[in-house]
């Protein structure tokens, strides 16, 4: 179902007790905000099980970072869906760019994630983008449409209602400069005409496409007031609560 969504990803960022004390002034904070949107933190693994206790006791959301590509077995180090799944994680962030570009995630890599968290009903908010040099040459769409295709569309329609994308140009990832809303409209429209050629417009139009790369209180608003922008993906103003609180209540 199509809904707007404020999604958190703190990286490798906090530790145990700060991370326990910004979840807990979150949900605080929540409590007295009436928010038209649904609120995901998607913390280290370590603290998953913590959020989730929370999320239990209140409106907020838990999503992991990153999942195996495998079900289960020899892979040190590795956190499967089944064990997302087992500490009752509702969502997880797939293809970070962050995972691309310093852990070499492919495309087939992602479809096998992907399939593995639908396995288990977490949903995946499946991450695509651009780096500078592609939008420079003006082939982002071709970038775009190539990452979708080869990681998602080999998923049923039943299955692919149950995504959430993110757009994030790598460009606009920590670096302080943001697409603009034209820019984030015209993708993210881009995105939606390309899973309605596949899957009919029913389905496009249930799946949210969040914004992501350097979205702040400052700019939520205009970002999100764009019709096919349902929310965003963020990073560094998701690690205060007042500032992601403010992103929240910017619809
Ligand atoms: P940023 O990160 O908001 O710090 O730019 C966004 C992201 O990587 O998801």
């Amino acid at each position: 179902m199509r809904k707007n969504i404020v999604a958190g990803n703190w990286k490798m960022n906090k530790t145990f007790q700060e991370a326990e004390e910004l979840i807990d002034r979150i949900v605080v904070g929540m409590e007295d905000t009436s928010l038209k949107c649904e609120l995901i933190i998607c913390p280290p693994a370590l603290y998953l099980e913590v959020a989730s206790d929370y999320a239990e006791e209140s409106r907020l959301s838990v999503g992991a970072q990153n999942v195996s590509e495998h079900e289960k077995g020899a892979y040190t180090g590795e956190i499967s869906a089944p064990m997302l799944d087992s500490v009752d994680v509702e969502y997880c962030i797939v293809g970070h760019s962050e995972r691309r570009k310093y852990h070499g995630e492919t495309n087939a890599q992602l479809a096998k994630k992907t399939d593995l968290l639908l396995d288990y009903g977490i949903r995946p908010i499946f991450c695509c983008g651009e780096v500078l040099e592609e939008r420079e040459k003006a082939i982002q769409f071709n970038v775009v449409k190539k990452q979708i295709t080869e990681s998602l569309f080999h998923l049923s329609a039943d299955e692919f209602s149950n995504l959430v994308i993110a757009y994030e140009p790598v460009w606009a990832i920590g670096t302080g400069k943001t697409a603009t809303p034209e820019q984030a409209q015209e993708m993210h429209a881009f995105i939606r005409n390309l899973i309605s050629e596949k899957y009919g417009k029913n389905i496009a139009d249930e799946v949210s496409i969040l914004y992501g790369g350097s979205c702040n209180p400052g700019n939520a608003k205009t970002l999100f007031s764009n019709p096919d922008v349902d929310g965003g993906l963020i990073g560094g103003a998701s690690l205060k609560a007042d500032d992601f609180l403010k992103i929240a209540q910017s619809f």
